[in-house]
């Protein structure tokens, strides 16, 4: 099949007809199964931290809200999320905080990750999620073990994210973040949220672009939820919202084709069924939250976070029983490693040989 247009991107995004709409997604799901498998993989996430020196203006746990008890999860409690992963068969984590980039929290993390590579004899796969930092930093960490990053653009779109972030947040660093990651040698993952204010359905086509110019591995994205304590809370249409998170998904499959997509966890506070209707529509990552349930609810990002009250074995069977129901099944005990970026890997090798 040839490549949409923009044209066509664009129309997807204005189509209301239910019918029309499952037919793209049936299509795109197709498009999974054919490039990357009809498997679902689950990466473990754990939010140990909410402890942040940024200020972004959508974000519930920016540093200027006095409302959020701040805390740190310790390298212990940390590790035993690990292990928890590993005993329910999660074949990878990801690990998200905060935005932090002092010594202390550069040390830590390195010597987390080492502990956990060490007790897993390696077997368990690290993605990090903590932000913009520096090509050492990222290097030190790739060092001790995690070999996937992710880091959402937010909007491909330079104007629109100077209107969401202060005037110290640079686009241009971040997307400066991502090349420097996949020098490195990470597989590289980045998102945008979805319906945001100020943002019109040719952003998102660009974002689409945005990704494959970047050769980008891993796409994690969902709808814009608003938080009540944050600068840019707005009325969003959230089923307008729900139906272009799950239009992006399906058009990032049939354009990347071979990348990992995650069904964000923003989805299922749209929609009860959100991320299995995420599958349904080309998604084949699903991360379910390991947090220890009593730190869940300082890690609220958006509102109406979903999985608060629960833990994380009661994740695993709702998820379990969410990803059956979608005709899916779980690729348990495996890494799922980003085809686009094993197929590159291996390209690149035999131009070296
Ligand atoms: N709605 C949806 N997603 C959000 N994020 C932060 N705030 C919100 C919000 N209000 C996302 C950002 C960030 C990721 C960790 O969480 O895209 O990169
Ligand atoms: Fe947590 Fe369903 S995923 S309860």
């Amino acid at each position: 099949m040839q490549d949409l247009t923009r044209e066509e991107m664009l129309a997807w995004f204005s189509e209301k007809d239910p019918q029309k709409l499952e037919g793209l997604f049936r299509e795109a799901r197709a498009c999974a199964i054919r490039h990357v498998g009809s498997k679902v993989y689950f990466r473990g996430i754990i939010e140990f931290s909410n402890l942040c020196a940024k200020d972004c203006y959508y974000c519930g746990i920016r540093k200027s809200n006095p409302n959020v008890p701040r805390f740190t999860m310790s390298e212990h409690e940390i590790l035993e999320c690990a292990m928890a992963a590993q005993e329910m068969d999660y074949g990878s984590i990801v690990l998200q905080s905060g935005e932090r980039q002092d010594e202390v929290f550069v040390r830590f993390i390195e010597g987390v990750l080492r502990k956990i590579k060490n007790a897993t004899s390696g077997k368990l796969g690290i993605t990090l999620s903590l932000g913009e930092q520096t090509a050492e930093t990222y290097a030190r960490w790739f060092g001790a073990g995690a070999h996937r990053y992710l880091l959402r653009i937010e909007t491909s779109d330079p104007v629109l994210y100077k209107r969401l972030h202060p005037p110290d947040h640079s686009f241009e660093t971040r997307r400066e973040c991502l090349r420097t990651l996949r020098r490195i040698g990470y597989q590289v993952g980045t998102g945008v949220m979805i319906g945001l204010p100020f943002q019109t359905h040719e952003n998102l086509v660009e974002d689409i672009l945005f990704f494959k110019n970047e050769e980008i591995d891993m796409i994690g994205m969902g709808p814009y939820v608003p938080h009540g304590e944050t600068p840019l809370v707005q009325e969003v249409d959230t089923g307008e919202n729900f139906r272009l998170g799950l239009v992006m998904i399906a058009l990032s499959r049939l354009t990347l084709k071979n990348v990992n997509i995650a069904a964000a966890t923003a989805l299922q506070t749209l929609d009860p069924s959100g991320r299995e209707k995420g599958v349904q529509a080309g998604a084949n990552i699903i991360m379910p939250n390991i947090t220890p349930t009593d730190y869940r609810k300082f890690y609220q990002l958006y509102d109406n976070k979903p999985c608060l009250d629960e833990n994380a074995r009661q994740c695993k069977s709702c998820l379990e029983k969410r990803i059956r129901a979608a005709g899916a099944e779980i690729g348990y005990g495996e890494w799922g490693d980003s085809v686009h970026f094993l197929k590159k890997q291996k390209s690149l090798k035999e131009s070296k040989s």
